[in-house]
Formats: C-alpha cells, structure tokens, sequence
C-alpha cells in the first residue's frame, strides 16, 4: 500500500521502496509539508513540526499566537490569511476580493492515476503500477472545492502533482493565479539549476545557490520557449552528477509557465510551478471546472545523474505514447539546409536518390512545398502543394521515394497564417489579435486563434485531408513565432486573459485527434528547433528537433543540456554541412555523425555532393549505428565529462541488463602535448568482463569503472570516439581469475 492514512496522527504517508512523502493534515485544517526524499521506513513518523510565534507573523488561531500560516510548511498555501510568502493560487470572487479560506474537506485514496481532463499528464497502463491521493478542501462561503492531486509510482521515484478548482457554489469565480503545485522545504542549503538560452543555443545549464527572496524563471511568450525550459531543480550543495540529493520540478505544459522559488528570513524554500499568472486569469462559473497542468517530481539521492535517469524512464515510457513509443526511429534525409526553399523535383529526387544508397531510412520535404512559397513571407495556411515546384503533386514524389523503399515525411506548420495567403483574405479575424491594435509580425506571419473551436476544427479538417491524400509516415510539425497583441476575437472581455492557455487546449485537442486518426505516422514537434521541448509536446510527438543550430560543437552543450530532463529517444540531431550554416565553424564529417547519433540520427545536407570518401564515411557511420541505436534508444544515461566545464566531453548510454554500453567521447580542442587520460565509465556490471570495439583485450566492468578507459592521445581538434562496450558472457578467459580474487574478499 504505497499511501498511507493515519487520522489520529493526520499524517498522508505516500512511498515506494526508495522514496517517501508525508504531509501533515494541521488542527485538521491545513495540508502541511513534512518531508520528501529518501524512503523512512517507519510509516507514522512522530509529528516532526515546531512552531513559535514570530513578530508580525499573524495567526489564524485565537489564542495560539505560535500558530501561523506564515511559518506553516504548507502543500498548497493561500493568500491573505497571514502567509506573505508567494502564493500557490489566487481567487476573486464577485465582491473583489482575493481572500479564502479554504480548508480540508475530505479525502480519496484511488489506485491508478487518473487522467486529466483536456492536458497532457503521465499515465499508468495498468492500476497496480501506482496510487494516487486527492485532498479536497473547500471554501465554504464562496462553495468551492480545490482537489489536490499526488500520484505516486511505485517503480519510479516520482510524484505527480496536480490541481482543480472545480465551483460548487452560485456566484462566479476567477482565478487569478493556480499553480500546478508549491512545497516548502525546512532549509534552503540549495542550488538550483535550470536549463536557459535563446534560438539556436537551448537548454544550457545554470547552476547557482539560493538566495534570500524570489528567483524565478518563466514564459510569457505563448509557448515553453527556448529562452526557459518549463524545469528546475534543487540539488544539495555536493551534489553532482553521481552523488548527492536532487529534487526535480517538470511541468507537463507547453505554453506560458512560471516556476519561481522563494527563500523565506527563516531559511525556509518554497518551490512552485504551473501556468504563468502574468496576463492570465479564468473565469469559472458555476458548476465549472479549472483544471491545472501536472509537474512531475522527481527524487534522487544519485546526484543530477539519478534525476535524469527516472526522468527518462518516465517520459519514454509513461508520457510519450503512440506506435514509435517502444521504437527505435529511422534515420531520415532532411532538404531544408541543402535547399531551403529553391528546389524543384529533379533537386529533391537526387538527394533522395543519394540518400537511399547510404542507407537513409525516410526522406523528410520541409518548408516551401506548398501554396506559392518561395521564401518566409507568405502562403502559412495554403496547405496545397505548389505545382511549379513539384508538377507530379506530393504523391508523385512520394510515390517515388517508396518505390526506392524509403518512407515519405512531410513538414507542415499549422498553427500558423501568412498574411499573403487565401486563408488570412478569407479569415482576417481568425488570427491572435487584439481588434483595432496593429497585428505585430514575426517572421512575416501571424498565429491561428487556436483558442477558437471553429479555427481548431478547420485544422483538424485540412490536415486529415492533407494527411489522407498522400502516404505519409512522417510529420515534421514546425512554430516558428511567439505571441503578440494576445487576445481573441471569439472571447468576451472578461476571457480575454484565457487566451493563452484556451490556445494550448486547443492545440492539444487538434493533437490528440491527429495523432489518433493517424496512429502510423511519426510526429515529431519543433519550433525553431527547441523552442517548444517539453513534456507536453512529447506526450503527442515523442520526439522533438532538438536545434536549428546543428552545428557538432554546439550541439555537445544543447544535447547534453537537453539530457539532464529528455531522453536521447526524443531528440533529433541532424549531420550537416560545413563550414556550419549557424555558427560558420567546420568541423570533420566523422565529428558531425557521431554527435548526431547519439541521438535519433538524421542528415540535412547535400548528401548527393559529397566526395566519395565522405560516403564511405556515412555509410559505416549508418552501419555504426544500427548496432548501437538500441542502446542509445533505450539505455540508461550516464553523462560523464561536461561541455560546460571543457574541451573533453564524454556520455555513454548503458543497456538496462548491463550487456552492452555505448561511450561517446569527443575533444572540441586539442591540447599540445597532452597528458593521458583515463575515462571512468560508469554503470557497467562490476562482476562482467567486456570487450570494446571487438577487440581482443577483455575489461571487467570493474576496472573500467574504477580505474578507467584510457582515452587515445589526440592532436585535432574536433575528435571524436565511439566505444561499443559488450559482456562477453561467461567468454571470459579471465573469468577464474576475477571470482577468486572476489572470493579473497
Ligand atoms: C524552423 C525549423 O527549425 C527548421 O528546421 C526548418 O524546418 C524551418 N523552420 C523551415 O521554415
């Protein structure tokens, strides 16, 4: 029974094997926060909360001046009744007022999980694999109720949280601010660190202690963002990639968000996340519900490392869903850097031709295949191939790359219009606007009014007819803008601040509906690269174009940052040319392949002009590949040298019966007379012996995680080295040797 329900003591115990929970229900009232993290085994703690009445610390108790909801460790704390620290909501009823005073109602403990009305969550496939809590508290004077969700897996050190107002009462209600979960922790002896950048530099890591007051990171662009990823997590201040505590905070949404932590003067931390309350509020009428994104907390006492591992797991194999879920991906030829928009039939064929003869899997026509699209500034919303370009329609071209025996993908971006194109004529209003106001363009096109039923039923009805016309195995689905003059010209006034988050569930809806009607084709979501990569997304697309910068040096710090939330299963990571169209850098062919694939291989080049010798290269590249896309698909990740602290980089992916291993290691700049350099691998069976690239000499995984892997002698830049890592199974010819020594022990 992984929740446990004391009334005497009022004490909620949620556990697995490795990790406890425990809230305190206080004078029956309010939801304390007790404790998270390693496992206590004992199931009913003594009650370990202190109380003082502190100076200008009020209290909702007469008499009790000890007592304050400004001091109280709480699970879900309100505004107005003495708690001046950031609340987790805000409510305004009809008089104006933000004060409540909600309080515990009662109580569900329900095997399973759930799902959440209308957004992306985890889920379970069967009830046993976890347990979830729901604690009702009610404002009784406004009628409403607030449910608090926790689910806890038992295989998985996660807890899943979140939360919905749903109005009992007869009088309109709006919420002003609803976060997806708050907990205070007894300390602030943190770090925190989040991953930040912009277009073209994703997810890089920041790490820094805490300080007194509120650090926040945050969206108000309409989308996740390149610039903050929805996650942050407290490590303790030895942690690091191997050892030490980490709490992690993923919030499963892809618009607006905020997650902000306050240090309190008592040294106490308050986390929150969920929908940014900038610009937002909800209106919630009688019998109404309002239903908070989840975040996905996660618990590791194995460093940053541990952290990322469950999150792996847990988003490939309870978040992502779909046919591709439990499958390795092709490996695809992408036109859009070899061409852009210029190409015709003839242009495309070829790469495709050149493709297949290396053994590339899918062939993928990006932007400018439709309407009369020759550059970024129009047709977004003419969906209907451009004859001039590709006079046999899309089918004759994908006809034609089936008959080579490749699959056919398509990039489509449908959430937006340009404002030269015979939907924007027909619809002016259909776009996100605020009427009368000028209508601010990004990269020349404005966005679909997704918040409108009407316009999602247009997109749903023009991709299935889209999607239905040609044989099509793959999507790459594109957004290439943020939000302006937010506002919808189907809402009232007083909805107006729902626009953004009416966007997503709109958004999520068309998904939901396409990604169901065509369960064969591969999805995966971009928005200018990662502007968009979050848990949200990839519970309908699971994967995501990691970057538009492809570039095999960057793509170290962006792919590694990447990691510390997303499985290498859900990136994308493209070979292209040089000298680098982003950052002008040239780097060997041999450098670009193997960063790309270490995570779902693809090419984005004139892959019909290389030399001949290049071919060669690609082609045992591929082969490479074949035999260690399992591992990097489904392995477990071990990062090893960081590109954020210099020039050596090293990562290696682990199978979870410990019988083969892949280790990625790269040298950005070479040294002159370098020392050596030994690799501690990690993760391997100690007791296994190991062969490495098929050779001769045998490796207990022992040695080479202690005394390590001696790394080549380098003197070029840009190297890089792939070490496939396999048990020899009982071939061992050491295998007497090793168990006496561990008998002597
Ligand atoms: C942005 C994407 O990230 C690129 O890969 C490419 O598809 C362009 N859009 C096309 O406009």
């Amino acid at each position: 029974m992984p929740i446990a329900w004391n009334e005497k003591s009022g004490i909620f115990h949620l556990y697995n094997n490795r990790m406890s929970y425990l809230i305190q229900l206080v004078h029956g009232k309010y939801p304390a926060h007790l404790y998270w993290g390693k496992r206590v085994q004992i199931l009913q703690p003594s009650s370990i909360l202190q109380f003082k009445g502190r100076a200008f610390s009020p209290s909702t108790e007469p008499g009790n001046p000890a007592f304050s909801l400004d001091t109280l460790p709480q699970e879900y704390p309100a505004f107005g009744n003495g708690d001046f620290r950031s609340p987790a909501y805000l409510l305004r009823s009809k008089d104006g007022s933000t004060v409540t005073e909600f309080v515990y109602d009662s109580h569900e403990i329900i095997k399973g999980k759930p799902s959440l009305k209308s957004l992306p969550a985890s889920y379970v496939e069967a009830d046993s694999e976890a347990e979830t809590l729901v604690i009702t508290m009610v404002d009784s004077m406004l009628g409403m109720g607030m449910n608090l969700y926790y689910t806890i897996y038992h295989d998985l050190d996660v807890a899943a949280r979140s939360v919905s107002f749903e109005n009992r009462g007869s009088q309109n209600v709006v919420l002003e601010k609803c976060m997806s979960m708050s907990v205070d922790f007894h300390h602030s002896d943190w770090d925190w660190l989040h991953l930040h950048g912009t277009w073209g530099r994703e997810r890089h890591i920041e790490r820094k202690p805490l300080h007194h007051g509120i650090q926040l990171i945050s969206s108000s662009r309409g989308a996740s963002s390149h610039q903050h990823n929805p996650f942050l997590a407290l490590l303790s201040k030895n942690a690091n990639d191997e050892y030490g505590e980490v709490y992690g905070f993923s919030l499963v949404y892809s618009g607006n968000f905020q997650a902000a932590i306050e240090v309190s003067s008592f040294q106490t931390t308050r986390i929150s996340i969920g929908i940014n309350p900038f610009n937002f509020s909800w209106l919630v009428k009688p019998g109404e519900l309002f239903q908070t994104p989840e975040t996905l907390m996660v618990y590791s006492s194995d460093g940053l490392g541990g952290m990322s591992r469950t999150y792996h797991k847990l988003l490939r194999e309870r978040v992502c869903r779909g046919t591709y879920r439990d499958k390795t991906r092709p490996i695809l030829i992408n036109n859009w850097e070899a061409t852009y928009f210029h190409f015709n039939e003839k242009k495309i064929k070829e790469i495709a031709d050149a493709g297949k003869d290396l053994g590339i899997e899918l062939f993928v026509l990006d932007d400018g295949w439709f309407g009369h699209r020759e550059n970024d500034k129009s047709s977004l919303g003419d969906w209907f191939v451009n004859k001039k370009k590709l006079p046999n329609g899309l089918d004759g071209l994908a006809d034609y790359v089936r008959k080579k025996g490749m699959k056919f993908g398509l990039w489509v971006e449908p959430e937006m219009v340009s404002p030269d194109s015979d939907l924007y004529r027909k619809h002016p209003d259909w776009c996100i606007h605020v009427s009368g106001r000028s209508r601010t363009l990004s990269r020349n096109q404005l966005i679909l009014d997704l918040s409108r039923k009407d316009v999602c039923d247009y997109v749903i009805q023009i991709l299935t007819m889209l999607f239905k016309s040609t044989q099509i195995s793959y999507v790459k689905w594109d957004m290439n803008r943020n939000m302006t003059e937010v506002g919808s010209a189907a809402l009232p006034p007083e909805r107006q601040k729902e626009t953004a988050h009416r966007y997503m569930l709109g958004l999520y809806r068309i998904l939901e509906t396409l990604t169901g009607r065509f369960p064969q084709i591969l999805f995966e979501s971009c928005s200018g690269g990662g502007g968009r990569f979050d848990p949200g997304m990839l519970y309908y697309m699971p994967q995501t174009w990691t970057s538009d910068d492809t570039d095999a040096v960057e793509r170290l710090k962006i792919q590694y940052g990447t990691s510390i939330v997303y499985p290498a299963i859900t990136m994308g990571a493209h070979v292209s040319d040089i000298p680098n169209h982003q950052v002008g850098r040239t780097t060997p062919l041999l450098m670009r392949c193997h960063a790309a694939m270490a995570a779902n291989l693809g090419f984005e080049l004139n892959i019909d002009k290389l030399s001949a010798d290049d071919k060669k290269v690609v082609k045992e590249q591929i082969r490479l590949y074949h035999r260690i896309k399992e591992l990097v698909c489904f392995g477990n990740l071990y990062r090893l040298l960081s590109p954020f602290d210099g020039m050596d980089v090293a990562w290696m992916y682990v199978a979870p019966n410990q019988e083969r291993a892949v280790v990625f290691y790269f040298k950005t700049l070479a040294t002159p007379n370098p020392p050596f350099l030994r690799l501690k691998l990690q993760g391997l069976d100690p007791l296994e012996s190991y062969k490495i690239n098929d050779g001769k000499l045998e490796y207990s995984g022992d040695e080479l995680m202690k005394i390590g892997l001696n790394l080549p002698l380098i003197k070029n830049d840009f190297s890089s080295f792939i070490f496939l890592i396999e048990a020899l199974k009982g071939k061992s010819m050491y295998i007497e040797s090793r168990w006496s020594l561990i008998n002597l022990i």
